[in-house]
């Protein structure tokens, strides 16, 4: 029996990769724009970049350019040095977000955690040893032990308790909840704007009032972490503007690389002035490659005129997914904003992914019950039509069979 080359893939990585994830049974080999294609040149429309990071579709060739270009003179120096492209980057960061100061790694996971670090950081330098943090149910803020201390689901954190202490999760959108759970101990307040992992959640106006007041009462920072939300991909350049939140500190990643590995904590200045040589530091962080493909995706994304495709494209895309919902009674509810929409169903999501993908569509299942839809934010509105029929047809074969 002669295997393809995508069993000889899969066979391999059976033998020897570490066995963390459950992958679909597809080999993606090539991507053009919105499309993918797999080792049997079968092509998928993507409608989930990678989960929110493939944000200038996939091989782009301005994006290919700059790197290639970037490979061809200089790859890394180290945080030892300067570089030409680390202060760019962050001072176009400042604008976009209105912070003060970047501090870069390499992934969301990572942003989050120098986010925990520097509000810890804050109140130390204060003399007044804050250490408590207030985080909401269905949220997810990454893997390692800080970020995972905030992430609430007992799945991901029960095999590797014990974790951070004095870390308190309150519903997500009840006021007097987050209100009752605020005091003078707590370091920080920390909220995805729209929550992603956790079914595609946005916080409401009246919950985020209750975040800026709590901040307001007892003094408390907030962290706002947009690694999924951040930089165009709700058509705000972040979610947190949009809910006239005003945090002290912001982790991004995802979408900022277009697929190159960038994260970013963003700092106001109060905490800024907190923190001293030394404190915090990643040997990777804003290396010239990463820098060269955020400033990229920047360009792209404000003098490109990205950011206002997404707000055009936006409520195409949300009308289409309503039409959806009214027809299939198994669509419960939408939820999302700009290019971030979940689709919540009366029941598990789960056979909705290899429908879609036996129709040359890709989403992707998050909290059981919710198909979750990430496009590259370059998308068409003639590619959203052709994607959102695939869907339509996928959630009436998974409807036809209940
Ligand atoms: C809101 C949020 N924060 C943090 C992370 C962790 O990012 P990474 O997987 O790049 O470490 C994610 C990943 O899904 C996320 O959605």
């Amino acid at each position: 029996m002669t295997m393809s080359v995508a069993d000889d893939i899969q066979a391999r990585e059976a033998r020897y990769i570490l066995q963390t994830y459950r992958r679909t049974p597809v080999t993606l080999v090539r991507g053009e724009g919105v499309r993918l294609y797999d080792s049997d040149g079968r092509e998928y429309i993507d409608l989930l970049s990678g989960i929110g990071v493939a944000s200038l579709g996939h091989a782009h060739p301005g994006l290919a350019r700059a790197i290639a270009d970037q490979a061809a003179t200089l790859l890394h120096t180290s945080n030892l040095f300067y570089h030409p492209l680390q202060g760019e980057l962050a001072e176009r960061l400042a604008h976009l977000s209105g912070m003060a100061r970047a501090f870069f790694c390499n992934s969301g996971t990572e942003a989050v955690e120098a986010c925990l670090k520097f509000a810890r950081r804050y109140w130390y330098t204060r003399g007044e040893p804050r250490t408590e943090i207030v985080a909401l149910e269905e949220s997810f803020h990454g893997r390692t032990f800080g970020s995972l201390s905030v992430t609430s689901d007992e799945h991901y954190r029960a095999p590797f308790a014990p974790l951070l202490p004095g870390v308190t999760f309150v519903p997500v959108n009840d006021p007097a909840a987050l209100a009752a759970a605020v005091s003078r101990r707590t370091a920080a307040i920390i909220a995805e704007p729209v929550q992603g992992e956790g079914g595609i959640r946005p916080l409401t106006p009246a919950f985020a009032q209750a975040i800026s007041d709590a901040c307001a009462k007892t003094g408390a920072l907030f962290i706002a972490d947009e690694v999924q939300s951040g930089l165009g991909r709700t058509g705000y350049p972040f979610y947190f503007a949009a809910l006239g939140l005003k945090p002290h500190l912001v982790s991004v990643g995802k979408a900022l690389g277009g697929g190159v590995p960038v994260g970013a904590a963003l700092v106001g200045q109060e905490v800024a002035d907190a923190i001293q040589f030394g404190d915090h530091g990643s040997t990777y962080g804003g290396n010239l490659l990463a820098c060269r493909a955020a400033l990229c995706f920047l360009d792209e994304l404000v003098g490109g005129g990205l950011l206002a495709h997404v707000g055009r494209v936006g409520p195409h895309f949300e009308a289409r997914l309503k039409a959806i919902a009214a027809a299939h009674p198994i669509v419960k509810e939408v939820r999302g904003k700009g290019l971030m929409w979940g689709l919540d169903l009366s029941r598990d999501a789960g056979p909705v992914v290899p429908a879609a993908l036996e129709r040359g569509l890709i989403v992707n299942r998050t909290s059981e019950t919710v198909v979750r839809l990430l496009p590259p934010l370059i998308i068409t509105q003639t590619e959203i039509d052709e994607a959102l029929d695939r869907l339509d047809a996928a959630i009436g074969a998974v409807e036809a069979s209940a």
